[in-house]
């Protein structure tokens, strides 16, 4: 009955979330649809016309999530700004592979979420967000940053995630909080001019709102998602996980797992374009100038597959002949520049984890995982006890009551949050950005 209710909740509230993004008179191509759908669709994303975001609705909204950083990479239209920014992501995230992965290993290696208790119930987000936190802290600074900044960047991060989730309205307070502290250390490292180049003019507020933006927002944001996704998926599936504790298992079991994560739990909902020439299509059909495209991952990256539902990572090996309906970091000009970062990142946390505990992830498995990753955990070589098996079962009835109230809540603050946007667009006028100082 809780489920049938959360499922169909879920639906209308995704529904209304597609309608509010995309339902005004703009003219928008929804992809995949008709047979626009698999290898055309990669190829329009990688299209020199579609490589601009376009001043839409759906892209207003984006940029409200982001508020106040008003100069989000993501959003950003060619031009001197965007020159300027993406060169300085593209050197933060120039590490070798090797490095990346070291520093997020040692890093998870420290978290103990059990204590001394033989399980817990955790959710993944709260174990995962304070150490990326500080990874990425000290990877940009080169210091570490103690336990009250950490608190604040988390706090910042999860209210812009559950936000752009609809679940809760934007608070850009919190943010400013986080804004000023990068500030104040960039003023100490001199505007870190490794990252932003010695010569760089770019104001202070600027490297600051870019940094949260990018790494805060966004990079915290998918990497600490990613990572609850491969968990939640190995944790639902015994097989792949005793495959991945198999010594023996094919060098790249990791990737493949991860790569199916990524197909089936792709961290972009939907991402948009606008056409800025016209598209002649093979079939004869033409694209016009300004149409928005709106791409939605899960649905193209089920195209094309067999049994495309299931979580298979075996699907790998024989890898994916036509490079089609699988793009989880984009295409173009405008794809992920921190693919590799992400991977070598979240490859290091899963593996850890995986070898040092069980998980026991007794929810609905979806992609847009609300829940933040609720599970019980257990250090590997204690068995389990019938009343672990009670807490499971426990957690699965809270953790589908608490669905139900988010579900609920984005029915009720999503069109909120996209009125705001839409009155200010009619008003003509900048998003707020005064700063609010906090004590
Ligand atoms: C963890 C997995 C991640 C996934 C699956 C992912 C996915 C994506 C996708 C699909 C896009 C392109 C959207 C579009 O075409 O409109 C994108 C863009 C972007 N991502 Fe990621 N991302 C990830 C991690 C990160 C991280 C860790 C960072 C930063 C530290 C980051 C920074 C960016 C930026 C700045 C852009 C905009 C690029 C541009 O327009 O120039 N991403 N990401």
């Amino acid at each position: 009955m809780l489920d049938y209710l959360l499922a169909s909740l879920r639906k209308a509230s995704s529904a209304q979330r597609m309608r509010l993004l995309c339902g005004s008179d703009e003219p928008t191509v929804m992809l995949p649809s008709g047979s626009l759908r698999g290898p055309v669709v990669e190829w329009l994303l990688a299209h020199k016309s579609t490589q601009s975001r376009g001043g839409t609705v759906l892209r207003d909204v984006i940029n409200h999530f982001h508020a106040p950083v008003e100069c989000h990479q993501e959003s950003l239209e060619a031009g001197d700004l965007y020159d300027q920014l993406a060169p300085a992501t593209r050197r933060a995230l120039n590490a070798p592979k090797a490095w990346i992965h070291q520093i997020f290993a040692d890093a998870v290696r420290e978290v103990e979420p059990t204590g001394a208790r033989s399980f817990r119930s955790v959710r993944l987000w709260s174990v995962l967000a304070p150490v990326v936190a500080r990874v990425l802290h000290r990877h940009l600074f080169s210091e570490r940053c103690d336990n009250e900044v950490t608190g604040w960047i988390v706090e910042s991060v999860r209210q812009t995630h559950l936000s752009i989730k609809g679940i809760v309205p934007v608070r850009a307070s919190v943010r400013w909080r986080l804004i000023d502290y990068i500030e104040r250390t960039l003023v100490r490292h001199d505007g870190c001019p490794a990252i932003f180049g010695a010569d760089s003019k770019l104001p202070i507020e600027l490297r600051a709102k870019h940094l949260v933006g990018v790494f805060f927002h966004t990079g915290l944001i998918q990497i600490v998602e990613f990572t609850i996704h491969a968990l939640v998926a190995i944790a639902q599936h015994p097989r792949v996980e005793s495959a991945l504790l198999d010594p023996k298992r094919a060098p790249d079991y990791l990737s493949w797992v991860l790569d199916e994560t990524l197909r089936l739990y792709p961290l972009f909902g939907v991402t948009n374009r606008v056409l800025t020439e016209d598209i002649q299509l093979d079939d004869g059909r033409v694209l016009a100038r300004g149409t928005q495209l709106v791409v939605d991952f899960e649905q193209h990256q089920r195209v094309g597959w067999e049994a495309p539902e299931s979580f298979l990572p075996e699907r790998w090996q024989v890898g994916n002949p036509d490079l089609a309906s699988f793009m989880p970091f984009g295409r173009g000009t405008r794809r992920c520049p921190a693919a590799r970062f992400a991977q070598a990142a979240v490859s290091a946390m899963v593996m850890d984890l995986v070898s040092r505990f069980i998980i026991r992830a007794p929810l609905d498995h979806v992609r847009s995982i609300d829940d933040g990753g609720l599970c019980i955990m257990r250090p590997r070589g204690r068995g389990s006890t019938t009343l672990e098996d009670a807490a499971v079962a426990g957690l699965g009835v809270y953790g589908t009551v608490e669905q139900i109230g988010y579900q609920f809540a984005k029915l009720f603050v999503f069109p909120r949050t996209v009125g705001e946007v839409l009155a200010r667009r009619e008003a003509h006028f900048e998003p707020e950005q005064t700063r609010e100082r906090h004590g």
